[in-house]
């Protein structure tokens, strides 16, 4: 199991920047960057000057988070950088087929996330086409929020040949339940204490 980094919850790019540098001394696996759009999400988080800023000052594998309409205008300002996944949601009103590729052609993981009131069924023209499903474990938008144990069923039902990414809501106790899990991404609980709570989500895979 690996350990990616949100850091949706930090409010201030001064303090974003800080906490990647902390990232890049620690043992997470990935740096999550979330990106919200305030289109499908309320929230806006990252603009493409700073995601881009931000993700050259990481020495970590990168894992980015599009909660966005539009993916193709981020995708192709990242796509020649240290982005080893992008992941777009299933929810968002565009051709994914050919967003995916997009992603895959550019030598990026391709992931697809479905967020927490959506049923797992639409991702199913998908599954051929992506190296790992994002299920939100939480409703897309915000950090901080508790995990939804309901999404336990959802996850039972991710075929076991795509890697499985779970995100949100998870701390030492909920990590439990997310066993199966190839990538969990915790915000919140982590940056409380980056080096020890890193550790300790290690410790309980
Ligand atoms: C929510 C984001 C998650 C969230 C995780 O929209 O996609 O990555 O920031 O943070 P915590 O662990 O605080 O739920
Ligand atoms: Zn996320």
């Amino acid at each position: 199991m690996e350990i990616a980094v949100s850091f949706l919850s930090i409010k201030s790019a001064k303090e974003r920047m800080e906490v990647i540098k902390k990232l890049n001394n620690s043992s997470a696996d990935y740096i999550h960057f979330d990106v919200a759009d305030g289109k499908f999400v309320k929230e806006k988080y990252l603009c493409i000057p700073e995601l881009v800023k931000l993700l050259k000052l990481s020495t970590k594998k990168n894992d980015v988070h599009l909660m966005v309409e539009d993916p193709i205008k981020y995708i192709e300002q990242i796509k020649n950088l240290n982005v080893d996944r992008i992941t777009i949601h299933v929810e968002i009103n565009k051709a994914l087929k050919g967003i995916l590729k997009y992603i895959k052609d550019s030598d990026i993981e391709a992931g697809i996330a479905v967020d927490l009131n959506t049923s797992i069924d639409f991702i199913k023209p998908y599954l051929k086409l992506v190296d790992s499903i994002l299920i939100m474990s939480v409703k897309a938008g915000n950090g901080g929020q508790e995990f939804v144990p309901a999404v336990l069923e959802k996850i039972k039902k991710v075929p076991n040949n795509i890697k499985l990414e779970v995100d949100g809501g998870i701390n030492n106790e909920t990590i439990k339940w997310v066993k199966d899990a190839d990538i969990i991404v915790s915000g919140s609980y982590i940056l409380k204490d980056i080096d020890n709570n890193i550790e300790k989500l290690k410790n309980k895979e």
